[in-house]
């Protein structure tokens, strides 16, 4: 049975909002998927940033314009300052294979500014061919990126909505060709799942990180 929530329902306490790291309720209830990322570039101080993201999607603005929208970028984080500095940065896909993914996480735990974080974290960090930022060399997808634009969405909110232009898309043959690794999958795409909440009972269901698989069981039909 469809059921509508207009308010936090109580099972959803806003102490546990704050608890999860101050996201809205919205979020807990309806746990959408976004895709994982990691963003990288230069810190002021020369060394590497690694910074995880996936409140993000991707827009195509015309033939040749690709923006990609990170929806919730912390303004005092590194990535958000680097970005300022140096307008450009990189996006990097990482697969479950090989523990790229694994290593990904870990540039969360040396995130310190003195820290070369690719490295630190077990990855390769290589030149972009573009932009003036590293990318990761493990991640079969790397968009080289320069800064548009930001906007807050909410009054007083510590995050910030940014857009991103691709410049350039440097991608692994074996990923593009669906024949061999592809795209989806096992291997393919990573998606963020995140604390997904029943809001009547309060329960919570595992969350982590999934992958997709495309359903040609599934007929396209318009009509
Ligand atoms: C699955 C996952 C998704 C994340 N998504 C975002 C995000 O969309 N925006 C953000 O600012 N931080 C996000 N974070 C947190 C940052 O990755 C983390 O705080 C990072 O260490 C900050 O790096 P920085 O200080 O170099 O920017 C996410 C973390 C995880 C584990």
């Amino acid at each position: 049975m469809k059921k509508d929530f207009l308010s936090r329902p109580d099972a959803i306490s806003e102490q546990r909002c704050i608890n999860y790291g101050g996201f809205s309720w919205h979020e807990f209830m309806t746990a959408i998927p976004e895709p994982f990322f990691v963003v990288t570039g230069w810190k002021a101080n020369g060394k590497q940033n690694a910074c995880v993201q996936s409140w993000a999607n991707f827009v195509s603005g015309g033939i040749d314009d690709f923006v990609c929208i990170l929806g919730n970028v912390y303004k005092n984080g590194h990535m958000y300052r680097s970005l300022r500095k140096t307008g450009v940065c990189v996006l990097n896909f990482p697969s479950i294979d090989a523990d790229v993914y694994a290593r990904c996480i870990k540039t969360i735990g040396n995130n310190a500014y003195e820290t070369d974080e690719i490295t630190a974290a077990g990855l390769t960090a290589e030149k972009a061919s573009k932009v003036n930022a590293p990318r990761i060399k493990e991640c079969f997808l790397n968009i080289e990126c320069e800064f548009l634009w930001k906007r807050a969405l909410c009054a007083g909110s510590k995050t910030l909505t940014v857009a991103l232009k691709a410049l350039n898309i440097c991608m692994d043959s074996d990923r593009y060709d669906q024949s061999k690794l592809g795209r989806y999958g096992k291997g393919g795409y990573l998606f963020h799942i995140h604390c997904p909440v029943n809001p009547e009972t309060g329960e919570d269901a595992p969350y982590g990180i999934g992958t997709i698989a495309l359903d040609h069981s599934i007929p396209w039909k318009t009509k």
